[in-house]
């Protein structure tokens, strides 16, 4: 079963200004290594070879040229498009990559400045992309729900609801920035409508899959550490577990080259 990848390196990065201004979140050193690296090994540890990457119109070569020893280690086909308007919105990287994904069953979409480690995370991935007719989202306990989609479950721990960052919630586990879609699932995005943000919700979309039973998840659990890396306090805290890990165990994080 065919499956390909997409990695969404678009966006203002408004919470790392002034570090944006100039610079693209997602080329950031995350310890010792460009952020998009983490991303990416993600892919390329369950095994993905074909992968879209979004990016700004002007971050285009730097990207190919960042890609490119990577591509030919391990015989990955990258294809590239860029975000018409900046930010928006992450569904919105489901119809810049139409055509990318035409004739493949299943699509990874993966958010750049989204890390995930763990020993099991890959084989995780990949049992959940091989697994047939629903779309997946992956979830991961949280203290501070403000900043993200929060999933609902109910009492038969059944997924109910996605709210896009809410102000308070009983429920503490974030929607991260990794999604595993059935690509017959993906259909009629032009009639979500934009949020107040302007943007193509990728929770709009994902609530949607839900109501017609399309939707599921996994939890990540204790076991599998994800950051997401918008903001200083996440990229510096996980520069830090990357440097402890990594030197502890003399192996590095998504050492890709
Ligand atoms: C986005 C999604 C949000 C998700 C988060 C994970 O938020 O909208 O649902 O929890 O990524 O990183 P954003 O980074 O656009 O604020």
């Amino acid at each position: 079963m065919k499956t390909r990848g997409i990695i969404m390196l678009g966006g203002r990065g408004i919470r790392l200004k002034p570090m944006t201004e100039y610079i693209s979140k997602h080329l950031l050193p995350v310890y010792n290594k460009p952020m998009v690296y983490y991303s990416l090994s993600s892919l390329i540890y369950s095994n993905i070879r074909e992968i879209l990457i979004i990016c700004n119109k002007h971050d285009l070569n730097i990207y190919k040229k960042l890609l490119k020893p990577i591509a030919k280690k391990y015989k990955i086909k990258f294809s590239f498009e860029f975000q018409k308007k900046i930010g928006g919105g992450i569904a919105e990287s489901l119809l810049i990559g139409a055509k990318f994904i035409n004739g493949c069953k299943k699509v990874v979409l993966i958010l750049g400045d989204n890390f995930f480690y763990g020993r099991e995370f890959p084989r995780l991935l990949k049992k959940t992309i091989s697994k047939k007719n629903k779309s997946f989202v992956f979830l991961s306990p949280v203290k501070n729900v403000k900043n993200f989609g929060i999933a609902y479950l109910d009492k038969r721990k059944k997924l109910k609801k996605i709210i896009e960052k809410p102000s308070n919630s009983k429920s503490n586990l974030a929607v991260t920035g990794l999604y595993v879609y059935s690509t017959s699932h993906i259909n009629n995005l032009h009639k979500l409508k934009r949020s107040r943000r302007g943007e193509l919700e990728i929770t709009s979309f994902n609530n949607r899959l839900l109501k017609n039973d399309k939707l599921d998840y996994i939890n990540l659990g204790q076991g599998i550490t994800w950051f997401d890396l918008g903001s200083f306090n996440n990229l510096y805290q996980c520069s830090e577990f990357v440097k402890v890990v990594e030197n502890r165990q003399g192996k590095k994080i998504s050492g890709l080259l």
